[in-house]
């Protein structure tokens, strides 16, 4: 798995730094509020077991799954809920938890019919960021690392649903994908 990797570009520990002082912003942030942590699956997942951990205050979960991309590297544009959230939203502030903010339309899309829900608040919590890249006026209000405009993996990224559980963010050779 490591041989397809050309280069990596966050390393565990600067991931682990960063996600931990966002975990203490957040916690500060939602002192007084009735905090809902929405992880967007399956990118999320190792994002939000490390963030959850930062947080110190009480804190729900739910996760919910949403396709935009097959197994492919570009947007397809089509978003579709594959699993929906177990819990009613009202009375919560929504954390969306996600693993990178591409095109933006994933999130876009997300937000707006998790507000026909009538929570008390959302907002977003990713990753990493591409801003190079966006499509639709989007902008995450928490985000650990911008990265530039290539494709990336691990820690809980994939290509092809593999390269998840890599601990470190890293770009895949360009043969990989068949480039
Ligand atoms: P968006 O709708 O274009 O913002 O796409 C967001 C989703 O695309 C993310 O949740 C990822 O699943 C996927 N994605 C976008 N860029 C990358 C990448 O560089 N590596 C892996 N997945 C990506
Ligand atoms: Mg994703």
């Amino acid at each position: 798995m490591k041989n397809d990797i050309l280069k990596v570009l966050i390393d565990e520990e600067t991931i682990s730094a960063k996600v931990k002082e966002l975990g203490e912003q957040i916690s500060k942030d939602y002192a007084d509020k009735n905090l809902l942590m929405v992880s967007v699956l399956k990118g999320s997942v190792v994002f939000m077991a490390d963030l959850m951990r930062a947080i110190d205050i009480p804190a729900r979960i739910d996760f919910m799954s949403v396709s935009s991309y097959g197994s492919g590297v570009k947007s397809s544009g089509v978003v579709k809920i594959i699993k929906d959230l177990d819990l009613e939203l009202e009375g919560y502030d929504i954390l969306i938890v996600e693993d990178i903010l591409d095109s933006g339309k994933t999130l876009h899309y997300l937000r707006e019919i998790l507000y026909k829900r009538n929570p008390n608040s959302i907002r977003i919590a990713t990753l990493l960021d591409k801003p190079e890249r966006r499509a639709v006026d989007m902008y995450a209000d928490y985000k650990c690392f911008d990265v530039p405009d290539e494709f990336v993996v691990g820690y809980g990224l994939d290509y092809d649903e593999k390269y998840r559980n890599l601990p470190y963010i890293g770009v895949l050779k360009p043969c990989v994908y068949g480039e």
